[in-house]
């Protein structure tokens, strides 16, 4: 069986004293199975100093976004090499809404995910459909085009640390959560897409479940065959409710 891995996206929400208060509370209610994760993704600036935080905790480290270059004349961004500098473990590649409002396409995300690799760094990779799209019954091929895009890029082999990550577009922070039918389905397809190239990195990978995670949804969708966890927004940003999930994914170990 494979471990759960719930994480926390904080978006760009916070402050230093409200960064460190919400780490605390995490630290302080860690669930206490080897077979669940934590992993919070706060904003940049805070990174550095929770990494010294985090030191000797169960509790990884991550960041939201990654720049796809190694060095240079980028003004404003990141290098995944900067990251493991200052003691990321996972980093966010291809988020909805820097896919959306940020213009990356699957190129660009296939780039980060490589970037990330390349640090030894381990990607979470997001895919997902809109609603738009899941109406006109593309969710299948929009899927597998944000897949394929990095499949061929990176080669299936290069998953062997990676996670993904479906999160469909119509359920990030709007309370519509997909039902854990909706969500394994597409799981399910995520994980015979891999399979058809690495049989290997398909039973092992962590594919995670995103969009409207909550302490009351959580047992649901994790109870999927498929659903190795959450990756979690609004409700990473308070302990008890981020608390709340890792304690649904311990309640099925
Ligand atoms: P949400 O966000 O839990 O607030 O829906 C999930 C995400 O965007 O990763």
């Amino acid at each position: 069986m494979r471990d759960f891995l719930v994480a926390g996206n904080w978006k760009m929400n916070g402050s230093a004293a409200a960064s460190a208060e919400l780490t605390d509370g995490i630290l302080a209610g860690m669930p206490q199975s080897d077979a669940v994760h934590l992993l919070i993704c706060p904003p940049y600036p805070y990174l550095g100093e929770l990494a010294q935080k985090l030191a000797g905790t169960a509790l990884s480290l991550g960041a939201q976004n990654v720049s796809q270059h190694e060095s240079g004349a980028y003004t404003g961004e990141v290098s995944a090499g900067m990251l493991r500098e200052i003691g990321c473990e996972y980093v966010i590649v291809g988020h909805s809404e820097r896919r959306a409002m940020m213009g990356e396409s699957s190129e660009i995300v296939a780039a980060k995910f490589m970037a990330v690799l390349s640090e030894g760094l381990k990607p979470i990779l997001c895919v997902g459909e809109s609603l738009e799209e899941r109406e006109a019954e593309q969710t299948a091929a929009v899927i597998d085009a944000q897949l394929n895009a990095v499949l061929d890029a990176a080669g299936a082999e290069s998953f062997e640390t990676a996670v993904i990550a479906y999160e469909p577009v119509w359920a990030i922070g709007t309370g519509r959560t997909a039902s854990p039918e909706q969500a394994q389905d597409v799981h399910s397809h995520i994980r015979a897409a891999l399979a058809s190239r690495s049989e290997k990195m398909a039973s092992a990978i962590q594919i995670l479940y995103g969009g409207s995670v909550k302490g009351d949804n959580a047992v649901g969708l994790f109870t999927m065959p498929d659903i190795d966890g959450g990756l979690i927004g609004g409700a990473s940003l308070k302990a008890a409710d981020f608390l709340a999930i890792a304690a649904a994914a311990a309640s099925l170990v």
